[in-house]
């Protein structure tokens, strides 16, 4: 199959590399915006790539919403497959392309988006068409990882921390995404639809991310025998979907508080097959690119439109039933709560307003 790649920045390049070991797919093409000497054709205008029936496979890597999204549909119209490590802009038109897709006849693969290199949405299709998947739990984004692992292993201070984050390359250089969670929050968003035929509104669900947890509510739970760590979460509620993003404390021993620097761990849970956890590199130019190689090898193995074709219906967030243990801490001072996401979420919003630094934080065992 050949293939026209977009994007020749950290994941496109590990991608033509990987590509140049498989003997079933070509890079014909490279969308780039200025001379790479590589060995395939280059190319500074899409049409190149759009109009070429010689192409079969878009691999987008170029990142963002626009142009990514203008030339992820036009080329599905064109009954061209299209993979992209692309979490923004197969979030914010999810429906939309695995619609076109699907009335064009060809794949939509979109593995690395969510966990890098694990293959978490791939495995989320595989168990969804055999099983209901109930629940999604799991760490989603390496930046947020990095900065809490090194908060707990050296009592340093958040600022600090997403400094070095940024020298190392481990945070971009506006890291608001990262850090308030709206990363992982895109990510949850992609597994929930997969996982629940549905499409969810990104904005209704509440996200709290990292950026008020201070040394002393690390050394506070440290204390306690917990880590923070910070969570996506979903489960399913009938039509609806319970779900938030929240800093979350774990007990030492937990397969979560164990999982440190920039890697991810991620779990379903399924009716019949009960949990399955996946870990290993969030992101990284190998491990994301080959996740897209991947996908371009299911698609040119006949993998379906999209890794499931159960109609996506609209789901709504419910956070309003199941009473869950929280922990607030404003002006230095904690307290446990027992209510629902909803009353949570609201109440902190309330805390929030007399104290802009205060922290929620979810107790998942319900301890303390
Ligand atoms: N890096 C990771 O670990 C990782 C992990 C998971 C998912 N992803 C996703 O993978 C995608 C790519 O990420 P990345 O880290 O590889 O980004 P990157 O290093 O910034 O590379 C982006 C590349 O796209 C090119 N580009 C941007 N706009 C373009 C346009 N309009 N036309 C042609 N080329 C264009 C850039 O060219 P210039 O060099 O000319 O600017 C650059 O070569 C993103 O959606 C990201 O969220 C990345």
């Amino acid at each position: 199959m050949q293939i026209g790649l977009l994007g020749y920045g950290t994941v496109g390049k590990a991608f033509f590399a990987l590509c140049e070991e498989q003997s079933s797919l070509t890079i014909k093409t490279l969308l780039t915006r200025r001379p790479r000497n590589v060995d395939c054709a280059e190319a500074s205008d899409f049409a190149d790539i759009l109009n070429d029936p010689s192409i079969d496979i878009v691999v987008e890597a170029i990142g963002g919403i626009h142009p990514a999204y203008e030339y992820i549909s036009s080329a599905l119209r064109a009954k061209k497959h299209v993979v992209t490590a692309n979490k923004a802009v197969v979030c914010a038109y999810y429906g939309e392309l695995v619609r076109l897709a699907a009335e064009n006849g060809v794949c939509l693969r979109c593995t690395a988006a969510a966990g890098g290199g694990i293959p978490w949405l791939s495995s989320l299709g595989r168990v969804a068409r055999m099983d209901r998947i109930t629940a999604l739990e799991g760490i989603l984004n390496g930046t947020t990882n990095y900065i809490l692992s090194e908060m707990t292993a050296r009592y340093a201070e958040y600022n600090d921390l997403l400094r070095e984050a940024q020298q190392l390359g481990y945070a971009e250089a506006d890291p608001t995404d990262d850090v308030e969670g709206y990363d992982a929050r895109r990510k949850l968003v992609l597994s929930v639809n997969l996982a629940f035929d549905g499409l969810l509104n990104e904005q209704d669900i509440p996200c709290v991310g990292i950026s008020r947890v201070t040394a002393g509510d690390v050394a506070w739970a440290r204390e306690r025998g917990l880590v923070w760590k910070l969570i996506a979460c979903a489960e399913r509620k009938g039509d609806a979907v319970g779900a938030f993003v929240c800093p979350t404390l774990f007990p030492v021993t937990t397969p979560e508080s164990q999982t440190n620097g920039s890697a991810n761990l991620v779990s379903l849970y399924a009716e019949r097959i009960g949990k399955q956890s996946f870990s290993g590199a969030g992101a990284g130019g190998w491990p994301t690119a080959s996740n897209v190689l991947t996908d371009c090898l299911e698609i040119a193995g006949g993998a379906p439109s999209f890794y499931s074709d159960r109609p996506a219906a609209p789901l709504s967030v419910d956070n309003g039933e199941g009473v869950k243990t929280w922990l607030f801490r404003s002006y230095g001072r904690y307290t446990v709560r027992e209510e629902t996401a909803a009353d949570a979420f609201e109440a902190y919003r309330a805390v929030l307003e007399v104290d802009p630094r205060a922290l929620i934080a979810h107790l998942p065992y319900g301890m303390l």
